[in-house]
């Protein structure tokens, strides 16, 4: 009858209600175990091995759940499997789940693990860094409609800022559309529900909902086999260059870093095209019209980070068939 969305918030709603009536009775309201048990995920047997907020005496796991739905900062909880000789449970409130610290999560034959559905709803990268996520992978975030999707999410290479992967091609797909001539601003999903190094872009909408809660975008080449050590790198803030909606034949735009070939600059104009039905966003680093140059070494009319009409193997994006490129967007943590 409802959508799951639906139902969650409505739940949700219902759960604070029944909460506020439970706080302002002292705890002598009706209880609604029913109602609770759709608000948590329930997993037997499991384990999530991170330091709870902390660890309490319940006599059911209706304490403990009453317990998390009152600390805000509650994501989940560890809740002994089987009760002590005087009939009591030891509870554990914890300020993270099993998306967050995934590998912390184990079969355990004297604990079940519940997740509170909905109050942690991930809309990029960002949020899992900020919860103490600290492994590269696959994670899962929602977008605007409230459909989630598995991203990847880089949150080591740089510490104190996370990313999320928006498009990577190999060169050998550089004649695809998506990575060719479809413009940021165009719908053009490639394997968007399996994020891969080889041919992936997401679709419009989910780049705009990663736009709006990013503050930066970045660049890089042969991240998978390379990291990120600055080399054949570029970043830039949303503030002073929007390559959502930029078009443009040849413009001089601020970044914040740039390195092409060994060629590089920090806070400085580099030379970027992106047309509709023609280019994607690209540098082109033969020409020196803009501050940043790197014409010494270059091809003619070198592209690079994108489009990739004409190729210098100098460029490491472009090195060899296999070589890949990646587009992520991403922000700063909060201290
Ligand atoms: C199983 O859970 C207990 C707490 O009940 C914990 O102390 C123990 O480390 C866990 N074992 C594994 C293998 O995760
Ligand atoms: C990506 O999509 C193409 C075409 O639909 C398909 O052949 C390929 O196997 C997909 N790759 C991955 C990693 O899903
Ligand atoms: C940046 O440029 C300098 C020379 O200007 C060079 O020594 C350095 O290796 C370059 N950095 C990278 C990451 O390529
Ligand atoms: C570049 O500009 C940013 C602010 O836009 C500033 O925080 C940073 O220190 C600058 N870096 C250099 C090397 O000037
Ligand atoms: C491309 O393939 C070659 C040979 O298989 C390998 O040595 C190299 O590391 C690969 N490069 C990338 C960027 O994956």
């Amino acid at each position: 009858m409802f959508s799951p969305f639906f139902r969650w918030f409505l739940f949700f709603v219902l759960s604070s209600k029944i909460l506020e009536a439970l706080y302002e009775q002292e705890s002598q309201a009706t209880h609604h175990p029913d109602l609770r048990q759709d608000v948590f995920v329930k997993d037997e047997y499991h384990f999530l091995n991170v330091p709870g907020i902390r660890t309490i005496t319940v006599y059911d796991a209706f304490d403990c759940t009453f317990e998390c739905l009152n600390n805000p900062s509650c994501f989940s909880l560890n809740l002994a499997a089987s009760k002590r000789t005087d009939g009591t449970l030891w509870c554990e409130v914890l300020t993270s789940n099993n998306y967050i610290n995934p590998d912390e999560y184990h079969e355990n034959k004297t604990s079940h693990h519940f997740s509170l559905k909905g109050r942690f709803r991930p809309i990029s990268c960002v949020e899992y860094g900020q919860q103490g996520a600290y492994k590269d992978g696959i994670y899962k975030i929602y977008d605007n409609d409230g459909n989630s999707f598995p991203a990847y999410c880089d949150l080591k290479s740089e510490p104190g800022i996370a990313w999320t992967l928006v498009m990577s091609w190999s060169r050998k797909n550089r004649l695809l559309p998506a990575f060719r001539k479809a413009v940021l601003q165009i719908n053009a999903p490639e394997n968007e529900t399996s994020p891969n190094w080889d041919r992936y872009r997401l679709r419009l909408e989910r780049m705009r909902s990663l736009q709006v809660h990013s503050t930066h975008w970045r660049a890089t080449c042969c991240y998978p086999t390379h990291g990120i050590d600055y080399r054949d790198y570029l970043r830039g803030n949303f503030k002073d260059f929007n390559i959502v909606d930029f078009l443009g034949d040849g413009k001089c735009k601020r970044v914040e870093y740039v390195d092409i070939r060994g060629h590089n600059g920090t806070n400085l104009t580099a030379l970027f095209w992106q047309k509709k039905n023609a280019w994607m966003l690209h540098i082109i680093s033969s020409s020196d019209r803009c501050k940043f140059s790197a014409s010494v070494g270059a091809v003619g009319s070198e592209d690079n980070f994108g489009f990739y009409g004409e190729i210098n193997q100098k460029f490491r994006c472009t090195q060899a068939v296999n070589s890949t490129t990646q587009w992520w967007f991403g922000a700063h943590l909060k201290k």
